[in-house]
């Protein structure tokens, strides 16, 4: 039929002697696929039926560390990738070999952590966010960039939390899809990673982990699922671990029947960088392309290191797909499925019709302000006992800023996200100008970062930072990670901070009792040796290059903070709800906890966090009031509204974090105690107030039922619960669904 077509289509050609787009007789057919009128569709479907089995055979493995395979013949370009989510990142090879100094410097824009803006849960920064590094990616010749992170943070103990959205589903479903709809919208492919469960570093190449249905659909995949139906994700990376049994690379349960089939997905699926450990088998799941590739990836593969770890790779290379089609374990229809789809993406992308040529300004003041104002708007001013903060330039004459990450900028954690800025700004450097000329800021390093400054002499040091800690005004202790103590590759061994550092919070404070501790981290930290000896705590997480800026404005009240926290902070390790179920044995771990993640468990089994999820607190006040829930009952499938007032019943102004969540008080599986359904930031002047209004669809009220494979949603009440965190339940107000 479609033979026939084709001749019925050249006839008419012959016969008129020109053709539909007035070409000439003797002038080239512009080949259809290379026509940017046409739909991505049809020009990929016209360049698959020109491609040969080898190049289409070619077209499933990268060409060499961030490329794909581009295809002179037919002029197919190469996707040109660069790691994210936090900025543009070196791409000439593996974090080993950009992050040592021999590799030439490469600068852009470091944006704060990924669990620094869901902290701001400030959709339209995350999407101003995602359109700042795309349009970076472009100035600097990529398509590609490798992020948005939204795997849950399972355990304080993963090495990457900071990348990620934090805990809740629903939370990082939002930030992620406002990250991939910024990268879109400026025509450069994201790359949603890391599908499914990758939340832990320890063993990550090897472990296999037992998650159970629901909890894979309502804790793990959420954030996957609505960048793919909501967003439209054109690419989603798989990740290194298994998932029940089977590597996520070769994962037909993730990569086909859940990803494709049941959410639609039409973009291509990416391999991690090194996740490969089949032919047939991962081409059959459903990969489309295995990256890295060529002499980059053979070199890479032959180091000691790399295989250690338990890379593997090398398996989709045009030779061995080749191989295993002639042999008949793959199915050419099955390889023609894969290179179509990388093409579709590279249509919808724009790749052939505007190449990114690079050459374009790198770093404009818009993205510093977007970097500024997400490190601004994701600090959590966690305790602020006797209204310490905002400190009185009227009042404060003199501030000791002390400990080792005064004189760093800890922009971001370790591994592939870490992005190298030109200029980053030190908290020391922010806080003095944020604290004006008439403000004396002296520094002590008090102790050294484990790991930095091998020379330091210790007792000096402190002794140092505590005579200045006793005769400054205020004493600001900077404590937390460095990007090679808190790292993808390898987990925290424990929550507390690095050596010396408890301490040197303890004898600040001794010495002077306005001590406020500023925290640079990507996941909580044990804080029981002192939370009760200093009055007010800041997590400035890892900021970006704009760290030192925002912890100065905050602190002088420059701004206004506005963060709430994205995970639960447990008192002690122990009570972490993957305690017991974390890191596992014998390569396999269990997801015991089922969906009973965060705040979740910590309802569930009445602990105490330290600090819960959802909370922060700001300069001024907000009063609620009004609850308004648009119906007592309603029928299974239909929506409800919830409206409700917040007003600003203080002297500055400042912004909000209304949290609404769902209880399920009638259910035939147990479900947690309340769940975030709905969040909105709002910014309100002294004595303002707003109505924000929510929309609860079933989707909200629904839980997955294993024994059924799907969502259910069970007739009962309802609990709707609004909060300014989740366990500060300002209004309550319900609803029953009826059959
Ligand atoms: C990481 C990915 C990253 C890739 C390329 C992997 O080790 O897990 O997140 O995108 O390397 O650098």
């Amino acid at each position: 039929m479609t033979r026939l077509l084709l001749l019925v289509g050249l006839g008419a050609f012959t016969l008129s002697g020109i053709t539909m787009t007035g070409r000439a007789p003797g002038e080239t057919a512009l080949p259809a696929y290379k026509d940017a009128r046409l739909t991505p569709q049809r020009r990929a479907d016209d360049l698959l039926a020109r491609m040969t089995p080898e190049e289409k055979a070619g077209m499933l493995a990268g060409s060499g560390w961030m490329e794909s395979h581009p295809n002179e013949r037919l002029g197919i370009p190469a996707i040109k990738m660069a790691d994210g989510p936090m900025g543009v990142r070196n791409w000439a090879g593996s974090s080993a070999l950009t992050s040592v100094a021999a590799t030439p410097p490469f600068y852009a824009t470091a944006f704060p952590a990924g669990v620094a803006t869901a902290s701001s849960w400030d959709v339209e920064l995350v999407r101003a966010e995602g359109r700042a590094i795309a349009q970076q990616a472009k100035a600097l010749g990529r398509d590609m960039i490798l992020a948005p992170t939204v795997n849950v943070a399972r355990t304080p103990l993963w090495g990457r939390n900071f990348e990620g959205y934090g805990e809740d589903p629903y939370l990082a479903a939002r930030m992620g899809v406002a990250y991939v709809r910024g990268v879109q919208g400026e025509g450069v492919i994201p790359s949603v990673k890391h599908f499914a469960a990758n939340n832990q570093e320890f063993e990550r190449h090897r472990i296999d982990e037992t998650i159970d249905l629901r909890a894979l659909n309502e804790i793990y995949f959420p954030a996957f699922r609505a960048a793919v139906e909501e967003a439209g994700a054109w690419a989603v990376m798989s990740a290194y671990n298994k998932v029940n049994g089977r590597w996520c690379a070769e994962n037909p349960f993730l990569l086909t029947e859940t990803l494709r089939k049941r959410w639609g997905f039409e973009g291509l699926v990416v391999s991690d960088w090194g996740s490969t450990y089949s032919t047939a088998g991962t081409i059959a799941a459903g990969m489309d392309l295995e990256m890295p590739g060529g002499e980059r990836m053979r070199a890479w593969l032959a180091r000691p290191e790399t295989q250690k770890s338990g890379n593997d790779g090398g398996w989709l290379t045009e030779e061995k797909v080749l191989a295993a089609l002639a042999s008949g374990e793959v199915k050419q229809s099955t390889v023609d499925d894969s290179a179509r789809r990388i093409l579709l993406v590279m249509f919808k992308a724009g790749l052939f019709d505007r190449p990114h040529a690079g050459g374009g300004e790198v770093e404009t003041p818009e993205h510093r302000a977007v970097a500024r104002r997400a490190a601004t708007e994701g600090m959590v001013l966690l305790k602020n006992e006797g209204h310490l903060l905002p400190l009185d330039p009227a009042r404060v004459r003199s501030v000791a800023v002390i400990g080792p990450c005064t004189t760093v900028a800890r922009t971001g954690g370790g591994g592939s996200s870490l992005v190298r800025p030109k200029d980053p700004v030190t908290p020391l450097a922010g806080i003095a100008e944020a604290a004006g000329a008439r403000i004396e800021v002296s520094h002590a390093l008090g102790v050294a970062m484990e790991g930095e400054e091998a020379g330091v002499d210790a007792r000096g040091a402190r002794d140092e930072a505590v005579r200045l800690a006793a005769r400054s005004d205020v004493a600001i202790a900077l404590v937390g990670y460095s990007s090679r103590l808190e790292s993808e590759g390898f987990d925290r061994k424990s929550m507390d901070l690095p050596a010396g550092q408890d301490d040197l919070i303890g004898a600040v404070a001794a010495a002077n009792r306005n001590t406020v501790v500023v925290v640079a981290a990507g996941a909580p930290i044990t804080m029981t040796r002192w939370i009760e000896h200093v009055p007010a705590v800041l997590y400035a997480w890892y900021g970006g290059q704009e760290v030192g800026h925002a912890v100065g404005d905050l602190l002088f009240g420059v701004a206004v903070p506005s963060g709430k926290l994205p995970v639960t902070f447990p008192r002690r390790i122990e009570d972490s709800t993957a305690w017991g179920h974390y890191p596992g044995a014998d390569l396999h771990v269990e997801y015991g906890e089922g969906i009973f993640v965060g705040y979740r468990g910590f309802d569930r089994g009445k602990v105490e966090p330290l600090f819960p999820f959802g909370h922060g607190l700001s300069y001024t006040t907000f009063e609620y009031s009004g609850l308004a829930v648009s119906t007592p009952q309603v029928k299974a499938g239909g929506q409800v509204q919830v409206g409700v007032q917040v007003r600003n019943t203080g002297t500055r102004a400042g912004a909000e974090v209304v949290q609404l969540y769902l209880h399920d008080v009638e259910s035939s599986l147990p479900r947690p105690e309340k769940e975030l359904k709905g969040f909105a930031r709002v910014t309100l002047r002294p004595g303002e107030a707003r109505t924000l209004t929510f929309s609860l669809d079933p989707s909200a009220m629904a839980f997955f039922d294993p024994g059924k494979g799907d969502w259910v949603v069970e007739a009962g009440a309802f609990e709707v619960l609004i909060g300014a965190s989740s366990r500060d339940i300002r209004l309550k107000g319900g609803f029953s669904l009826v059959d």
